[in-house]
């Protein structure tokens, strides 16, 4: 059983794709993670993501790289949004991605373009979405924690960079698959959007 979620930054998919996996028993990939890797090794080694032939070269990133902190941060977001526009980046990870998809027994991807790309053929698909206001105050909350000076306006524009940037390139744009199911988590708690997915999932499938 293949799972695929896709959606824009903080719509919620990474917690939804997480808690699938744990429902159905399913390991889980954030390809996000893939993106973002090549967009840190690019610019610590002082060059530029917005260059395909740079952006190529750090394709073969460490994998402890995958475990940096450093991944998480919203500058990382940035750089992966620049690094994946490049097609040839694209294609350098996506048998990584495929093979995970197709391991024996299933698995939950999450990412832009897993429904309509990695895996078209998964037995559900989710789109995750939920309003840019939300979704920055959601990502303004979570920096909160770490940093007194977070800057819910900052945030905003970021998010709806990365949305545009996501959505306008020719290549795997972020979009909804024509068959997958819409999750809309502007008003849900996030124990509300798992249940909702659960049942989403259960209702293409027919597993529990
Ligand atoms: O968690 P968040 O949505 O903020 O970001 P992410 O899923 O880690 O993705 C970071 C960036 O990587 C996105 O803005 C996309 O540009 C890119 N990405 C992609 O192009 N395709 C994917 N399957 C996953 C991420
Ligand atoms: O993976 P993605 O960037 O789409 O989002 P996430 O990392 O799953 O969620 C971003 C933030 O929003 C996290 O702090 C979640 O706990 C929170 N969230 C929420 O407040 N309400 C939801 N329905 C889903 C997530």
């Amino acid at each position: 059983m293949i799972i695929a979620v896709d959606g824009p930054a903080a719509s919620g998919k990474g917690t939804v794709a997480r808690a699938l996996a744990e429902h159905f028993g399913l390991p889980w990939l954030d390809t996000g993670l893939l993106y973002r890797a090549v967009g840190i090794s690019v610019v610590r080694a002082d060059r530029d993501p917005r260059k395909p032939e740079d952006a190529l070269a750090a394709c073969d990133f460490p994998e402890a790289l995958l475990d940096d902190p450093e991944l998480r941060s919203e500058a990382a977001g940035k750089y992966a949004s620049f690094v994946s526009a490049h097609p040839a980046v694209r294609e350098a990870l996506v048998d990584r991605q495929r093979v995970f998809a197709n391991q024996p027994g299933g698995a939950v991807l999450d990412g832009r373009d897993i429904g309509t790309v990695i895996a078209p053929d998964a037995d559900a698909k989710l789109f995750v979405t939920a309003s840019a206001e939300a979704r920055a105050d959601r990502r303004y909350k979570d920096e909160l924690r770490s940093s007194a000076d977070a800057d819910l306006a900052a945030i905003l524009a970021d998010i709806e960079d990365r949305d545009r940037r996501d959505s306008e390139r020719a290549n795997a744009p972020l979009k909804r698959a024509d068959d997958a199911d819409l999750l809309d988590t502007t008003n849900l708690t996030i124990s509300a959007a798992v249940q909702r997915a659960i049942a989403l999932v259960e209702a293409r499938t027919g597993k529990r």
